[in-house]
């Protein structure tokens, strides 16, 4: 048999003229294109790290046809372009590398309807996710995921990655509500991926192709969701352990006993500390003894139910060795509990330099994984700080830089972090749950996919976008 080609060939991208950027201005207006390098700093960022890659232009376009029009033209210049959301990413999916365009979709942040007959929307991909959720909630609906930044994060970033967030355990991630999805390709056609229903069994599943695509297959422009009916009622409880490990062994314990919470998060305590001086005050001393808490949540309509799994899931917790249980009594001690778990990225990111993982692995396997991911620090000299969805298996690692010189972590580091990721593939998960692979996980793509494997998507990528303008460099390389 001949040898696969492993790589796809190096792409040669033309610089951007003044002929370009003259027709791109004619296409959005010159009050949405910018040349300003003060606007490169910004565009040029996401979450990830400290990394920085300037565009030769910024174009906020503000209908699918301008978009179709640069995109055609791009296409046979041959020029990158890159699309971005609202610029959270924490794998690197929205950073220009090859300069170029890049295509900002903030003007794109409209939902459009809401219909409460068939529960979907039909929304625009530059939407923050928050708005959104707090919109369909006023009409009794539910549109579950909920990524740590919902704040600020957009719908159409949601999509790149099929992001995650507290609830996917109980209810799924972005993936399982995408029902339909417009798109401009790079060709310049605006096709619909499926159809608004409920089933689908009409060919290859498009939609799903280009969830978690990282914006290298097409443009999103419309977003059709499914929504579900908002759950009337919500208990949250914080669990303390002296054992991170038993921590996570309770986990599995409560699924078997027949409960899937709505919330199941982990967090050591160093994540929980430095969110707290991060983020704000709660009414409770952290134990110097407690390694780890469990925030566990249980919603639904009926709360006699929830008070009967809560107690079923105190009695988990106590076989578990865990301290004393605390129950948010009150919207506020809610409140404030969620901010403190929603904080820990940014805290952690505030604190030192850090590189974070985003493992995951089957859930029943999370107290390997989080011993091998300890275990491993040792053998390579580094500390961690780990906190995530323990009911998805979705560990973050975060590994702290602190007093590590240069050397130990820019050659040993990343063969630590190998060795987290075989692990991770040898309990059956793979080395990100929900924030994707963009430009700084793809180096270890090869631990989880053989060589054909990854040619069968490079030659996936290739029919959709065969000049391979669309996010270049990004999830192969
Ligand atoms: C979180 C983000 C980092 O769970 O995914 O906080
Ligand atoms: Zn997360």
């Amino acid at each position: 048999m001949d040898k696969l080609p492993l790589e796809m060939a190096e792409q040669s991208y033309n610089k951007l003229t003044s002929i370009t950027l003259n027709h791109l201005e004619s296409l959005v207006g010159k009050d949405f294109i910018s040349v300003d390098k003060e606007q490169f700093e910004k565009y040029g960022r996401d979450e990830t790290e400290d990394l920085v890659f300037f565009p030769d232009v910024v174009v906020k376009p503000q209908t699918v046809e301008q978009i179709s029009k640069i995109l055609k033209h791009c296409n046979e210049q041959k020029i990158p372009v890159t699309t971005r959301g609202a610029g959270t990413g924490l794998s690197g999916g929205a950073l220009p590398i090859k300069g170029g365009v890049l295509l900002s979709m903030e003007k794109f942040n409209k939902i459009l309807s809401i219909d409460t007959r068939n529960l979907q929307a039909t929304v625009e991909p530059g939407v923050i996710n928050y708005i959104f959720q707090e919109e369909v909630k006023k009409l009794g609906l539910f549109y579950p995921p909920d990524p740590a930044s919902w704040g600020s994060c957009s719908l159409g970033g949601n999509i790149a990655h099929s992001s995650g967030g507290p609830k996917a355990v109980k209810y799924g991630t972005t993936r399982d509500y995408v029902l339909n999805l417009e798109v401009v390709l790079p060709s310049g056609e605006i096709i619909w991926t499926g159809a608004n229903t409920l089933k689908y069994s009409t060919g290859y599943n498009l939609t799903h192709l280009f969830v978690g695509s990282e914006g290298t297959l097409g443009v999103v422009t419309k977003i059709v969701f499914k929504l579900i009916p908002l759950p009337k009622f919500d208990m949250l409880m914080l669990v303390p352990f002296n054992s991170a490990e038993k921590a996570c062994e309770a986990v599995g314990e409560v699924f078997k006993a027949g409960i899937t919470p709505s919330a199941m998060e982990f967090m050591e305590r160093d994540a929980i500390n430095w969110s707290i001086k991060y983020a704000g005050e709660v009414n409770f001393a952290i134990k110097p003894e407690w390694e780890a808490l469990l925030l566990v949540e249980v919603d639904g309509n009926n709360m006699d139910v929830l008070y009967s799994d809560c107690e079923i899931i105190s009695n988990i917790m106590q076989q578990h060795e865990c301290d004393e249980i605390l129950f948010a009594d009150t919207a506020d001690q809610k409140a404030s509990l969620w901010k403190i778990r929603r904080k820990v990225g940014e805290a952690v990111k505030s604190n030192s330099v850090y590189k974070e993982e985003d493992t995951v692995v089957m859930r029943a396997e999370l107290p390997k994984l989080l011993r091998g991911v300890k275990d491993i620090g040792k053998k390579y000299g580094f500390s961690s700080v780990c906190y995530g969805h323990a009911g998805d298996g979705n560990l973050h690692v975060n590994i702290i830089k602190g007093e590590l010189s240069d050397e130990v972590w820019n050659n040993a580091l990343p063969k630590g972090i190998t060795e987290i990721f075989e692990l991770c593939k040898s309990l059956g998960g793979t080395i990100s749950g929900e924030h994707g692979i963009g430009l700084v996980q793809q180096k270890y793509m090869s631990i989880i996919f053989p060589p054909h494997q990854l040619q069968l998507m490079r030659d996936i990528k290739k029919v959709f976008d065969p000049n391979s303008i669309l996010n270049p460099g990004k999830i192969f390389g």
